[in-house]
């Protein structure tokens, strides 16, 4: 279970201080992100890059079919959660983790798990656009492929539906067996959604997926991930508040590894419990 913390709470000290201090400072989460239905629930997570601690005990849940934005200043920390989340942060030497990390209810680090199958569940697009070095169509059927599947019907079926899905079926439905190098950055980008969605998964974890897009491809992937909600949860790094206001439905402010507060969107950009996250969001610090 989540602590709930729903008063208001003394904001005369400065939060921010006292973390940078090193004293432990307890999470505001809303009532409304407590009560939605989780798809995740990150569970007193701690994580630890050497001796050097990046996660400190994190408590909060993803409500499913929902868009969460996390945001907080540069090192906070939103990556390496996200990367926790589907544990691509295992292959990193050195890592120590404590707490959990659940996903439909269940363990996501309980020794029985196959990660390749999580990480299936949970795809994830990165700030960089990654599509492999073949067609466009073999970047899209890609996590097919590896589970085997040779079914020509199956994967032309797949590739178009997940082509749709990512709103790029109608500009390379003719070009299908052309690189995936050749496309834009932000048809690269929605190919590398496409490609995440292809394994039908559960969860989308996306990394700052359009800071390296112009606004048009911007406006874009924020249309796609407004037709992805419902269909599937979505957790997003943003740097951009604006884009964080528009798409998400819940916003979650980090700092120095700690999870500061999270709630609903709108009231986090309106009316913030703490003055911390109000002077986060309106851009008076980070
Ligand atoms: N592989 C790693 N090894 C050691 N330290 C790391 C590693 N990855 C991240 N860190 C450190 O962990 C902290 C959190 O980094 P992280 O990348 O999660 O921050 P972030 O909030 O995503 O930042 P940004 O907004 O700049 O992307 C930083 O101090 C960073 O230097
Ligand atoms: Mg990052």
């Amino acid at each position: 279970m989540i602590e709930q913390m729903t008063e208001k709470p003394a904001t005369e000290s400065n939060r921010l201080e006292e973390i940078a201090a090193g004293r432990k400072i307890e999470a505001v989460i809303h009532e409304q992100a407590l009560e939605a239905e989780p798809a995740v629930e990150i569970e007193h997570f701690s994580l630890w890059y050497g001796k050097k601690q990046a996660i400190h005990d994190i408590s909060m849940p993803i409500p499913k079919g929902e868009v969460t934005a996390l945001v907080g200043p540069s090192g906070c920390g939103k990556s390496t959660l996200l990367r926790s989340v589907n544990r691509m942060n295992d292959l990193i030497e050195g890592l120590t983790i404590r707490g959990d990390i659940l996903l439909g209810g269940d363990s996501i680090f309980s020794p029985g798990v196959d990660v390749i199958e999580l990480r299936k569940r949970m795809g994830m697009v990165f700030q960089k656009p990654n599509p492999f070095p073949m067609s466009i169509f073999e970047n899209v059927v890609y996590p097919l492929r590896i589970d085997g599947q040779r079914d020509k019907n199956t994967l032309s079926q797949v590739c178009e539906q997940s082509l749709r899905g990512a709103a790029l079926w109608e500009e390379v439905r003719e070009r299908q067996q052309e690189s995936g190098l050749g496309l834009s950055g932000g048809q690269q980008q929605r190919l590398c959604i496409a490609r995440a969605i292809a394994s039908d998964p559960e969860v989308l974890l996306l990394d700052e997926p359009c800071s390296a897009l112009d606004p048009l491809a911007t406006g874009k992937i924020e249309d796609l991930i407004d037709d992805l909600r419902g269909d599937y949860t979505v957790l997003i790094v943003t740097h951009n508040m604006q884009q964080a206001s528009r798409i998400s439905d819940y916003t979650a402010f980090m700092y120095l590894g700690r999870l500061i507060e999270f709630g609903v969107t709108s009231q986090i950009f309106t009316k913030p419990y703490l003055k911390e996250t109000e002077d986060y969001v309106t851009g008076r610090f980070g």
